[in-house]
């Protein structure tokens, strides 16, 4: 027995999904993986603002990588979910699920009406008048994006079983699973997702709305030229302008300037982190993302807060067959997010 389902990340850039299956207690079995580019616009911050471009490219992705299932476990993620640490009282899941509304509105930046609401608990806490209480995560996702992302798997003739959280995907996938504090940090287009889990279990969430394509902008902007062209500039130059002929000084500069802002707000989350939590330290980073390829800034973050880098494993605790072994490095930065998304038992 087992559920066959494809595991759905939609990018700013791509789509990216595995087709999976599961059997309970065991490691998901990987049959198919395929990446499909999306144009400029298609989707925004985490939601789909063109469902027709949407579901051509995933019509084309089903046929292109011949997968069998048509139904799909999809990440939801980006600018259109908000994470907040909230405890509650110790309940069972479904009375906890059925208080949230009553709790959170002050929380999250939407009305608790247009919002799907998740709690994921974390550990137990001092218990108040309410009796014993627990510390956990509180997810809301805004209604209309993932109703957006939605409609576009059913315009593709799809079928949606399940809807996940992008970060926890992460922790499954290539988050620390033994001792310590572990920090995934996904740096994408526009989102860069942060997930701290401590001994194993995800501890802290934060979504920053920003990525590598803030580069991308400021380059095509302040110097006028093409997206194609700042984009080209900002993957050979880097942080390292100097190794790439024609030394630019102006576009090192941007590059240079907006990847710091980037940098400083991924030191400030995990500074946050460690003074929010007993000022417990985080002591290994997995970055992922394509946005992670940068040339120089791997190594630039790992020098600014002194925390040691770990190279991403979403294939580790899969079962690959032949056909994919061939799975590099720059595919485990891109499909981790999917991977995980096949662990969660959500199918
Ligand atoms: N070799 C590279 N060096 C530097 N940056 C790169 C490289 N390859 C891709 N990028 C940048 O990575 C970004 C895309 O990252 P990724 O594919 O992880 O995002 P996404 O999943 O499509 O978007 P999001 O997660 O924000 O919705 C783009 O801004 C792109 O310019
Ligand atoms: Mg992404």
């Amino acid at each position: 027995m087992g559920n066959q389902f494809v595991a759905v990340d939609i990018g700013q850039t791509a789509i990216r999904a595995v087709e999976a299956r599961v059997a309970r207690g065991k490691a998901p079995e990987i049959r198919a993986v395929h990446e499909e580019a999306l144009p400029d616009g298609a989707v925004r911050s985490g939601e789909v603002v063109e469902p027709t471009t949407v579901a051509s490219a995933l019509k084309k992705m089903w046929s292109a990588a011949k997968f069998k299932s048509r139904d799909v476990v999809l990440g939801m993620g980006d600018q259109k979910v908000v994470a907040r640490d909230l405890v509650m009282p110790k309940a069972s899941r479904k009375e906890v699920i059925g208080l949230l509304p009553l709790r959170v509105q002050e929380l999250i930046p939407m009305p608790v009406a247009e919002a799907v609401l998740d709690f994921y608990p974390i550990a137990e806490t001092a218990p108040t008048d309410e009796g014993p209480m627990v510390r956990g995560l509180l997810i809301a996702a805004y209604n209309d994006a993932v109703t957006n992302n939605v409609q576009a798997i059913r315009r593709a003739g799809l079928n949606t079983l399940a809807v996940d959280f992008v970060p926890f995907a992460l922790h499954r996938s290539i988050g620390n699973k033994g001792q310590g504090v572990c920090a995934v940090v996904d740096i994408g287009a526009a989102t860069t997702n942060v997930l701290v889990s401590r001994d194993g279990i995800p501890d802290f969430v934060r979504i920053i709305p920003a990525g590598s394509d803030d580069v991308t902008r400021a380059l095509a902007n302040q110097l006028e030229i093409p997206r194609d062209q700042a984009e080209e500039l900002k993957i050979a130059q880097g942080l390292h302008p100097e190794i790439v002929p024609p030394n630019d000084a102006k576009s090192a500069g941007i590059i240079v300037e907006v990847t710091r802002e980037l940098m400083t707000s991924i030191i400030n989350t995990l500074r946050y982190y460690s003074s929010t939590h007993d000022g417990v330290r985080v002591d290994s980073l997995v970055l992922t993302g394509n946005g992670a390829r940068l040339r120089g800034l791997p190594a630039t973050l790992a020098h600014s807060t002194g925390i040691s880098l770990v190279a991403p494993e979403p294939f580790a605790d899969v079962k690959m067959p032949k056909s994919l072994t061939g799975l590099g490095v720059s595919d485990a930065l891109r499909f981790s997010t999917a991977f995980g998304l096949t662990m969660g038992g959500a199918a």
